[in-house]
């Protein structure tokens, strides 16, 4: 490992601009300048590999010296943005300014040379030439990563701009990882600009759940409102990356599309009730149907939408509650949805799709629960986060599952199916809840509770908690990680495993290499 890693394992700050792991070594900054015994020069720490015996200094006076040096070269042409600039307050030209230099400028403000402001280089990103310090991570990250060489830098010494060549434009699915990496303000995305300072923003480690790739993210969020999804370093998952689709997903989750209040089908329209009256009227639903028609009058369909948990807590009551065999479960991706590629992005766009399969769920779960309907067997269907009727076409649902006589839909917003449903009982999205997901190569991550639901929407366990209680009168504990603990006992697929111990990173389903 180089000095900076050496350092950072000891808890030792070296600063530095152009070093970034995921990226070549190309030592331009010179702000991890150190003092390495016995070389006669000071050495840059990003490209000094540890040796035996070696000695080094990130605190003399010679290497303090060159920082404050380094750090008035780098501000020279610098524009006083800081006020106006999305990047202060998580800035490292600021942070290191005032751990390392501290001192006022000498360079006329008049003098500053002048570039391109607010640029519009493509995709979701604006560009500010002057306070750009020409570290080349962004370069490198589009020839080293993408291998779409969009940017490069132009001209020479002191008029040196990052910028893109002659016609073109940022145009990958991944773009906006430089602003990410950006450590200065000159790259920060039009979505978040302008919105939110950054002091202002909790952060929650969470995974995203727009494809089966399971990316590990963190949610910046603020008053229950979430601002944007950060990539978080996973090395079994994404590395340092996310794509841009997955970044901005969390705008489908949040607004006034989402169903706030439980709901039920009153001749053509719904109308409002309280959480009691739902529950109440599911349950009695349910115990009519099993009472006058056998337990298997009562299914469940369960989509890759659900957690682990989540998916776990349903079977778990299908079977001990109800005593149904008629459980299934669905994995849909529309025909329109965007396409895989060979980095991370996968065409499967549900995140739990292994978790389903692992629980010991066959993906076929819609056509047997179809055929169960059609020949008059199955007549209340519980549907968790699964819309069948965009899956089949609605002509195809009501052809196939037309017969049913109650759709109760536990969901985060009106799906196409929620126009065929009896009660609709809102949930919380994954932000809103504790849970994991398990990613397309077996990978079990956790996601953490950000904020509450919007309204009265509450976490799905709690939902089918209510149920079993009212149905049997047991009162399990139906916290996420005690689901997960009945079932890491009873799943062998994640024996040994515990929410608590999933840690930042995951862990494999047990029989699968990391
Ligand atoms: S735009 Fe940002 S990442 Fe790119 S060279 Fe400039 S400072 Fe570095
Ligand atoms: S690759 Fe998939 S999981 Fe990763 S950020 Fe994109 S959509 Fe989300
Ligand atoms: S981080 Fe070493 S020279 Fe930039």
């Amino acid at each position: 490992m180089n000095l900076i890693q050496a350092a950072e394992l000891l808890g030792i700050e070296i600063p530095h601009y152009c070093y970034h792991p995921g990226l070549s070594v190309v030592g331009n900054c010179r702000m991890c300048l150190v003092e390495v015994e016995r070389a006669p020069k000071l050495q840059i720490a990003c490209n000094t590999k540890v040796a035996e015996g070696m000695v080094v200094h990130t605190e003399s006076p010679r290497v303090k010296n060159v920082q404050a040096a380094v750090l008035e070269f780098l501000l020279i042409n610098h524009p006083i943005d800081c006020p106006i600039c999305d990047q202060a307050g998580e800035c490292k030209l600021q942070d290191y300014y005032m751990d390392y230099d501290r001192k006022p400028s000498r360079f006329p403000l008049g003098k500053k040379n002048k570039k391109g402001k607010a640029l519009d280089i493509g995709s979701d990103i604006m560009l500010d030439q002057e306070r750009c310090i020409l570290c080349a991570r962004c370069t490198r990250f589009f020839d080293e990563v993408t291998h779409t060489s969009e940017l490069a830098i132009f001209e020479r010494g002191d008029h040196c701009v990052v910028d893109t060549y002659p016609g073109r434009k940022v145009n990958n699915r991944y773009a906006c990882n430089v602003v990410d990496i950006c450590p200065v303000g000159a790259l920060t995305e039009k979505d978040f600009r302008f919105r939110m300072r950054v002091w202002y923003l909790h952060r929650t480690p969470s995974v995203c759940g727009l494809c089966a790739r399971g990316c590990a993210i963190d949610i910046d969020h603020h008053r229950g409102r979430i601002y944007r999804y950060k990539p978080r370093y996973n090395p079994h998952v994404n590395q340092w990356w996310i794509c841009d689709e997955g970044r901005h997903s969390f705008v489908a989750l949040q607004g006034e599309h989402r169903l706030t209040q439980p709901l039920v089908q009153s001749g053509e329209r719904f109308a409002v009730e309280s959480w009691e009256a739902a529950l109440a009227r599911a349950t009695q639903k349910i115990r009519r149907c099993v009472q006058e028609r056998g337990p298997n009058a009562v299914g469940a369909l369960i989509s890759a939408q659900a957690s682990n948990e989540e998916i776990f807590a349903l079977k778990r009551f299908f079977a001990r509650t109800i005593g149904s065999v008629n459980v299934g479960a669905m994995s849909f991706s529309s025909a329109d949805a965007s396409p895989a590629d060979t980095f991370l992005i996968s065409a499967d766009k549900n995140p739990n799709t292994r978790g389903l399969s692992a629980l010991g769920l066959r993906l076929d779960g819609l056509g047997r629960l179809a055929c169960a309907a059609d020949q008059g067997e199955l007549k209340l269907l519980v549907a968790l986060r699964a819309d069948p009727a965009r899956a089949l076409g609605q002509a195809e649902f009501m052809r196939v599952l037309g017969r049913l006589e109650d759709l109760i839909l536990l969901d985060v917003a009106p799906s196409q199916t929620a126009h065929f449903a009896t009660q609709l009982l809102p949930i919380a999205a994954y932000p809103e809840m504790d849970g994991s997901f398990t990613n397309c190569a077996g990978r079990v991550q956790r996601f953490h509770r950000a904020f509450d639901p919007p309204g009265q929407a509450r976490p799905a366990l709690e939902v089918i908690g209510k149920l079993e209680k009212m149905l049997d009168g047991v009162e399990s504990d139906y916290s996420a990680s005690a689901v997960f603990a009945d079932l890491a006992r009873a799943e062998s697929a994640f024996h040994g495993l515990s929410l608590q111990d999933l840690g930042r990173f995951g862990a494999q389903l047990n029989g699968l290499a990391a």
